[in-house]
């Protein structure tokens, strides 16, 4: 069993069940491993990042501009890395957080189509290094994923919910583009199928950087 910090981020769509993926797994692996497990999100986790996502969603920014939108996210992860991803890691805790780099790569760089690359060289900048040790990819077709979040709707930012399918068509391509770059880190996760298959999926990827068993 390991016991130094890991940083697990989980990815994918809308409605793809990331949320209740986290509050699956987080009680048990504090169970299993004895060890503190933060969970956290982006764009959010403390005041000033949660400030900018307040900001995101806004009515008044509609006419956002895409670059702008990809810094404000990209800053929103720096703060959120500095006063909430770092100290935990610096404690050893787990850190599963819901969304980090590669949702910027694929909703800006993919879906509004300011390219993966300059997105990663912006957030390049932000997180500075800091790379999850494990991803978890939760794919899932796009008409599915937005059926679900049509009859679930909470506190999301809807402005990029409200998206065109070919917005997310191009999210979702881009998110399998990403899989193909960084094979060492993403790990796709079939979510087009009961939660509880997904729990027993993700739970067979954590074990192998956890070291416990699935
Ligand atoms: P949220 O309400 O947290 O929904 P979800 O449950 O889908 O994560 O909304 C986050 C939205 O922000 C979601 O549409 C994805 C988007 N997003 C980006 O476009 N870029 C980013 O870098 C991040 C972190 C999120």
């Amino acid at each position: 069993m390991v016991d130094q910090s890991v940083f697990i981020s989980i990815e994918g769509p809308e409605g793809a069940g990331k949320t209740s993926l986290i509050n699956a797994l987080a009680p048990e692996l504090r169970q299993n491993l004895k060890r503190p497990v933060l969970t956290t999100r982006e764009p959010g986790g403390n005041p000033i990042a949660e400030g900018i996502r307040n900001m995101l969603a806004a009515d008044t920014s509609v006419n956002m501009d895409a670059r702008t939108e990809a810094l404000l996210f990209a800053a929103a992860r720096r703060q959120h890395l500095v006063e909430t991803i770092l100290p935990a890691l610096a404690k050893d805790e787990i850190v599963l957080s819901d969304r980090y780099l590669d949702s910027s790569l694929a909703y800006q760089g993919g879906g509004r189509r300011l390219g993966v690359d300059d997105v990663l060289a912006l957030n390049e900048f932000a997180i500075d290094h800091v790379l999850p040790d494990l991803t978890l990819y939760l794919d899932l077709p796009v008409e599915i994923g937005l059926e679900r979040i049509n009859q679930q709707r909470q506190s999301k930012i809807d402005r990029l919910d409200r998206e065109k399918l070919d917005f997310h068509q191009r999210v979702r391509e881009t998110y399998l583009s990403l899989l193909e770059r960084f094979p060492d880190r993403i790990v796709k996760i079939d979510a087009n199928q009961p939660l509880e298959q997904v729990i027993q999926a993700a739970r067979v990827e954590l074990s192998k950087v956890l070291e416990v068993e699935s």
